[in-house]
């Protein structure tokens, strides 16, 4: 069988190291906010190319956190993507913030920048794009529209670790760049956590009150807020893993281009952007996501073949059931409906053999 990802197989490369910090955390008896925390936060700020990184519980903490820090509240509209994971709407909610949706680009299942001006009101206070499967959405457009309109950017980084668009990596571009490591992610834990990404001074000391309780020690609570805290055994082994992000990287880049030199011509298939040559980003493959009009048919083929599959994501944020109330309906955002509808994500993963992509692309080939 072959798995969308193998995280054994990536920590056989890594196992001695990654034993012999866990072992030292736990021999240390410190568990919360030691000095792993504190030295992943700096090795990840500058990774990242940004002043400060707090590292809390998960992706979502993080997406939450940081707009609660940025003063989004109750009514405030915050424009992002139908095509996300749920976790980038709920966090607006969190707030009782007003999600609001702007369609997609066929072509990177970004938010389509030309659709977002469209949806700003006086209430409109931020803006998150999400960096889908890896692929940086068009952030120098973004940056350009909210500071006509004066909207805080936060960039949802769970996907793009180590992707970069203008020279800068995703996560430095924004007022805050949020990120996930999630064990599948391209930076994974052994359970969950997150970062935020900032680059003021006060922003960075608000979130770090608000992942403690709103305590910065000494049992004072200057403000109410959470318990959210990434802990000292995730936090070593993000570091083991810290090391190697740019080889992971580079080497899900190359799977990638080798299903795309197998794939593309194929009609019906339409294959995702590597972002390299004469393109102003790299797109670091979270997922490798094609389109493809008989996308059941692949997947019932695959499987025969014993090769996993996914769909991300069969069901676009307007169209969820617990969103309901937003009052949205089919056709209401068609490209991210169309994708919906006819997308299908193949493994990939460093240590994937590049002879089951070629097995791979026969199996999707022959439908
Ligand atoms: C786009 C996106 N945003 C946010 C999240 C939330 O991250 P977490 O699962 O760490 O809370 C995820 C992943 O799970 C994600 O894929």
């Amino acid at each position: 069988m072959v798995p969308m990802l193998d995280l054994q197989k990536q920590m056989d490369g890594i196992r001695d190291e990654v034993m012999r910090e866990v072992a030292a955390v736990i021999e240390s008896g410190q568990y919360i906010l030691g000095k792993k925390v504190s030295r992943f936060e700096e090795e990840a700020a500058k990774y990242i190319g940004a002043r400060h990184a707090i590292a809390v519980a998960s992706g979502t903490d993080a997406l939450h956190l940081a707009l609660k820090a940025l003063g989004i509240g109750p009514g405030d509209e915050v424009i992002t993507t139908p095509f996300t994971f749920f976790s980038t709407v709920e966090a607006i909610l969190y707030l009782n913030a007003i999600p609001v949706l702007a369609d997609i680009e066929s072509g990177t299942f970004n938010i389509d920048t030309s659709k977002i001006e469209e949806k700003i009101t006086p209430r409109t206070k931020a803006l998150i794009p999400v960096h889908i499967f890896g692929c940086p959405a068009r952030m120098d457009t973004i940056l350009q529209i909210a500071g006509k309109h004066n909207l805080k950017v936060i960039e949802d980084c769970a996907q793009s670790f180590g992707a970069r668009t203008g020279g800068k990596m995703t996560g430095s571009l924004g007022d805050a760049g949020c990120f996930s490591f999630y064990p599948s992610k391209n930076l994974g834990a052994c359970g969950d956590g997150g970062l935020v990404c900032v680059g003021s001074d006060a922003l960075a000391a608000e979130i770090r009150l608000l992942r403690n309780h709103g305590s910065a020690g000494g049992y004072m609570h200057s403000t109410i807020g959470f318990n959210s805290r990434l802990d000292e055994l995730q936090a070593a082994i993000l570091l083991v893993k810290l090391k190697k992000i740019d080889s992971y990287n580079e080497m899900r880049r190359q799977k990638a281009a080798l299903y795309n030199r197998l794939l593309s011509g194929t009609p019906g298939i339409v294959c995702p952007p590597l972002g390299d040559g004469g393109s102003p980003f790299t797109h670091v493959f979270h997922q490798y996501t094609i389109r493809h009009p008989r996308r059941d048919a692949v997947r019932e083929k695959l499987r025969e073949g014993q090769v996993s599959s996914m769909i991300y994501y069969p069901v676009p944020m307007h169209l969820q059931p617990a969103l309901r109330f937003m009052g949205h309906r089919e056709g209401d955002f068609p490209a991210a409906e169309a994708a919906c509808r006819e997308v299908v994500s193949l493994p990939i993963y460093p240590e994937l053999e590049d002879a089951a992509i070629e097995r791979i692309c026969s199996a999707v080939k022959s439908v």
